[in-house]
């Protein structure tokens, strides 16, 4: 399966909104492969040699559903500025146990490899979560307690399992209100 930002489905296909099932345990080789090629895409695509040879869009997370898989799998890398990972996840079946009642948002906004154009405003998300997931990297059950960036990251891609698009969280009065007892990302 090739991935690049022209097989990556987008917002105007109504696949992209489809809900997601869990995967049967232990993980199937095939969708071992396609985790793992999904995992490839997002390390790749923060390579800039690569990202333009390959003509892919950089991401720190994409989701099963974006390749026209409606299944639980997320992969996420997140690098510091030097190209050094500083987290990598190969999920299957994550799902977010706890969270805080604790806001946060991005200051810069979100994006996805799912949506073309530009939708401005400030997504309120839980400060802290914990996720419960399998990890096919380690190949073990594990539970992610996040905060900051990966936090966002994390709900960002879990709703895409249930076909919920980071836009869809934007006030549509007022785009950039501000919550004051929000934490302020970046
Ligand atoms: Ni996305």
């Amino acid at each position: 399966m090739l991935i690049n930002n022209d097989t990556i489905i987008k917002d105007d296909d109504s696949l992209i909104r489809q809900k997601s099932v869990d995967v049967a345990l232990p993980l199937k080789e095939d969708e071992r492969a396609v985790l793992m090629q999904m995992l490839k895409y997002v390390d790749d695509s923060t390579v800039e040699e690569i990202a333009e040879k390959e003509n892919l869009r950089p991401a720190v997370g994409i989701s099963a559903i974006q390749i026209g898989i409606p299944k639980k799998m997320t992969a996420i890398i997140l690098k510091d500025a030097e190209g050094n990972k500083v987290c990598e996840y190969a999920l299957v079946n994550p799902k977010i146990v706890s969270n805080s009642l604790e806001k946060a948002y991005l200051e810069s906004g979100e994006g996805c490899l799912s949506v073309v154009e530009e939708h401005q405003g400030y997504i309120y998300r839980s400060a802290r979560v914990k996720v419960k997931a399998y990890d096919a990297l380690q190949d073990k059950d594990i539970l992610i307690k996040a905060d900051g960036y990966l936090a966002i990251v994390l709900q960002h891609e879990l709703d895409h399992f249930k076909g919920i698009l980071f836009y869809d969280h934007i006030n549509k009065a007022d785009p950039f209100y501000k919550d004051p007892d929000a934490l302020v990302i970046e």
